[in-house]
């Protein structure tokens, strides 16, 4: 059996483990400015043995953020995750920053470029939940630019001490928007087969690689199966892999489905019907939640991404990150077993962040998660985003500035 207690090379980094904990958008960041509770949260998982603790959707520029009260990686948000990143490395663990953009995919009042930017233009599903109807499709132009402005945010992470970028390539964000053939209808180079897709997110990997691939690992996460009709076929996404790998990605973590379209791909069992209470008018949210509930009820699985997983496994050599439904000490070891080099985890570290050193030290074996899903409705509560089966957050943390005067 294969120990997850043994060093991996990514890239220009060494983990002490196979343990990744996958990004959960922690809602700590009120306008944007990472709070004490936000430190606390990443030190307690670093604490905890997870070798790489990764910091949720940290935008490329203010119109890629999903919600206002999100990172970006600007002068007004750097000092406060230099703060995180020390606490991470203090408790012996490394931190990814999740870089990303997203898209068509935001909920912002007011955007600097007019409409929203995606793959294409035209009727734009998931802004029609704020009333923003349409979309508009990247020029050559912008796609120059926005790869640039992945690269400074890249540079940006390294000056604040990150150890590694994670490029968000799924559900949904900007670059998923290009990769899945149900939103990317464009007929020049970006549009048309897997290859030509992926164009564009290869083109945003290279610009990172190039400003920092060889100091910080460079991450992608992307959706390998995207849970919709017209989606991306495994074949495709084998392609993708191979490409991604070709432009020298240090490690892909596999994951699944689209925020707006198929949420429940993404954790593999249905999402509880609060989560449309974010949708501000009274008629879009019946509309959500009509949808919702149209949700396949399939029950949660350990290791439900396996399949597709392996299906990437087997068309490329390099490091792959295991992610969907790992939880417990065995999960981890089969996804090893199979030939995965690391294993994300997202709902079992939120439920109990020690978790890596009570499999290393043989105390536990399973997580205490049941996969209910009700941290996705927590994520923008006064107290952030936590487990329901644990205590309550201290909401007075997630007020304060990282930096600044503690007042406790
Ligand atoms: C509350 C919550 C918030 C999440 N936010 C993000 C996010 O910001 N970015 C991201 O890539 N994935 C996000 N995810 C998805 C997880 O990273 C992971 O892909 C998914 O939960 C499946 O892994 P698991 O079975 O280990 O939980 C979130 C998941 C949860 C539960």
């Amino acid at each position: 059996v294969s120990d997850p207690f043994t060093p991996v090379h990514i890239g220009p980094l060494t983990l002490k483990n196979r343990i990744i904990k996958s990004a959960t958008n922690e809602g700590m960041a009120p306008g944007g400015i990472p709070t004490k509770l936000l430190v606390e949260y990443h030190r307690r998982v670093a604490a905890g043995g997870a070798a790489l603790t990764t910091v949720a959707y940290c935008a490329v520029e203010p119109d890629g953020r999903t919600f206002p009260d999100q990172i970006c990686l600007d002068a007004e948000s750097l000092p406060h995750l230099r703060v995180l990143t020390d606490a991470v490395h203090q408790a012996g663990g490394m931190a990814c920053a999740q870089i990303t953009h997203g898209g068509a995919f935001n909920f912002l009042p007011e955007l600097s470029c007019g409409l929203p930017l995606s793959s294409s233009g035209g009727i734009n599903p998931p802004g029609l939940m704020v009333g923003r109807l349409r979309k508009q499709a990247m020029t050559t132009a912008d796609m120059d630019a926005l790869a640039r402005q992945f690269a400074e945010a890249a540079k940006q992470a390294e000056q604040v001490g990150f150890d590694a970028v994670e490029i968000h390539m799924g559900h949904g964000y900007l670059l998923s928007q290009f990769i899945s053939p149900a939103i990317n209808k464009r007929s020049d180079g970006w549009g048309g087969t897997a290859a030509k897709r992926v164009r564009f997110p290869v083109q945003v990997l290279k610009a990172v690689l190039d400003a920092v691939g060889d100091r910080l690992a460079v991450i992608c996460k992307y959706s390998v199966t995207e849970g919709i009709k017209g989606g991306a076929s495994l074949m495709d996404s084998q392609t993708v892999a191979q490409k991604l790998e070709a432009a020298g990605a240090h490690l892909l973590v596999l994951s699944a489905g689209l925020n707006v379209e198929a949420p429940w791909a993404i954790f593999g069992s249905p999402l509880p019907v609060e989560v449309t209470n974010t949708v501000k008018n009274p008629i879009l949210r019946a509309g959500a939640r009509l949808s919702q509930l149209k949700q396949p009820k399939t029950p949660f699985a350990h290791r439900y991404l396996r399949e597709s997983a392996l299906a990437i496994r087997e068309a490329v050599a390099m490091p792959l990150a295991y992610l969907g439904g790992a939880q417990s000490l065995a999960d981890i070891q089969q996804s090893l077993d199979d030939g995965f080099d690391t294993v994300a985890m997202a709902r079992a570290l939120l439920h109990d962040p020690e978790l890596p050193n009570k499999y290393q030290a043989g105390t536990e074996s399973e997580s205490g998660c049941t996969a209910c899903n009700e941290c996705v409705v927590q994520m923008y509560t006064a107290g952030g985003t936590r487990c329901v089966l644990n205590s309550q957050n201290d909401v007075g943390l997630n007020q304060q500035p990282a930096v600044g005067a503690n007042s406790l």
